[in-house]
């Protein structure tokens, strides 16, 4: 049966990329809008070598209706929409907030007004598991109380579930599945798409790779008096190959018509919680190289230990993470040696 066209937006940012090989493997074909604000075109290049199949592409940002209409014109086939395209680092969501509100929520809304004239059946939105906060009990499930933000990025997730919620309830011809991720890690195994260094790290994986480098000194392990049990923070680092595929299983319930509600949410996390000191143990033992690290004060605004319960996502999507943690940092790893090769980093 010949599959749907998919709309994906942030089609080449890193779980974007990741998702978009995914689809293409499982025969959906895809256009891919995205602004290169945090991604670079070559990306298509590692889509292709891994698929044999060259997305297409459109240079355009999603705050800006006119050209998504444009899109739409040339694309009447587009069944479904993955939303990628977003701000994503906290600490710069502090610093610029209206930037944040205006390019994730004028994103969301753009699209949502476009779906029902263009017979779009379904999308799919990217939230976080940041809409739990610090949780009272692990693991959180998707009934687990939503705390107030503590960031406009993470701000930007719960709203952005809000409107999409009113937008169906409120009769809109189409379906939607909300995706709270945990920590995506890693890259494809192939080592021909990852995560594409923008600066100096925020984030633990890239910037315990560019440690691990020597582009780094060294990293600094915020906090070790935690309430854990080696002190340090807990998360629920999922492999990012493990999450792409879980967005062909839901774009596939909504245009399949098989979701059981019109707006279904699901955790995606492996159900395993591992700490900074267990994670740059599980690097080490991996890869066999060592991560040069100590210990610091905790960073500002930290969680101290989160991670998911996916049961949900298991029983109905039918889907697992199940990468072993060992291969996702060896695929992390061999990114961090293919950006060496290309002279990237
Ligand atoms: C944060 C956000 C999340 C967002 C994600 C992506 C919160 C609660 N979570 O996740 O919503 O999607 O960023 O930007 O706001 N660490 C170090 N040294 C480092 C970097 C990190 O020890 O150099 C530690 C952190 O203290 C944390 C863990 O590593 O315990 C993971 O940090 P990070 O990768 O930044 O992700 P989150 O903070 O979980």
């Amino acid at each position: 049966m010949k599959k749907e066209r998919i709309l994906v937006t942030g089609g080449t940012g890193y779980i974007g990329s990741h998702t978009v090989v995914e689809l293409q493997q499982a025969g959906y074909p895809v256009v891919i809008i995205d602004n290169l604000s945090n991604s670079d075109r070559a990306v298509l290049d590692g889509i292709e070598a891994i698929t044999g199949i060259r997305p297409d592409f459109v240079e355009a940002d999603c705050t800006d209706l006119e050209a998504l209409k444009a899109l739409f014109a040339k694309y009447p086939d587009i069944k479904g929409i993955i939303n990628f395209a977003a701000s994503k680092a906290v600490g710069e969501s502090m610093q610029k907030p209206v930037l944040y509100y205006r390019n994730n929520l004028n994103t969301l809304m753009n699209l949502l007004d476009l779906m029902g004239p263009n017979g779009v059946k379904g999308i799919v939105f990217s939230s976080s598991c940041t809409v739990y906060g610090e949780p009272d009990v692990n693991p959180v499930t998707e009934q687990s109380p939503i705390k107030k933000a503590t960031s406009p990025y993470g701000n930007t997730k719960q709203i952005s579930e809000e409107i999409i919620t009113d937008v169906i309830n409120a009769g809109a011809p189409f379906k939607s599945v909300i995706l709270r991720y945990f920590n995506p890690v890693g890259a494809h195994p192939s080592a021909m798409i990852g995560e594409l260094p923008n600066g100096v790290p925020q984030n633990l994986v890239p910037y315990l790779t560019q440690a691990a480098m020597g582009i780094r000194a060294e990293l600094s392990v915020f906090g070790n008096d935690y309430d854990t049990p080696d002190g340090s923070c807990i998360r629920d680092y999922i492999d990012v190959v493990d999450l792409a595929k879980a967005h062909v299983i839901a774009v596939e319930r909504m245009l399949q018509d098989k979701s059981e509600e019109k707006i279904e949410i699901f955790n995606l996390g492996t159900g395993r919680g591992v700490s900074v000191l267990e994670l740059i143990a599980a690097f080490e033992r991996a890869t066999g190289v060592k991560v040069p690290h100590k210990i610091v004060g905790r960073r500002a605004g930290d969680i101290e230990k989160v991670w998911a319960n996916p049961a949900r996502a298991n029983q109905v999507l039918g889907w697992t993470a199940n990468t072993p943690l060992d291969d996702t940092m060896r695929s992390a790893w061999a990114w961090q040696c293919k950006l060496r090769e290309k002279g990237v980093m």
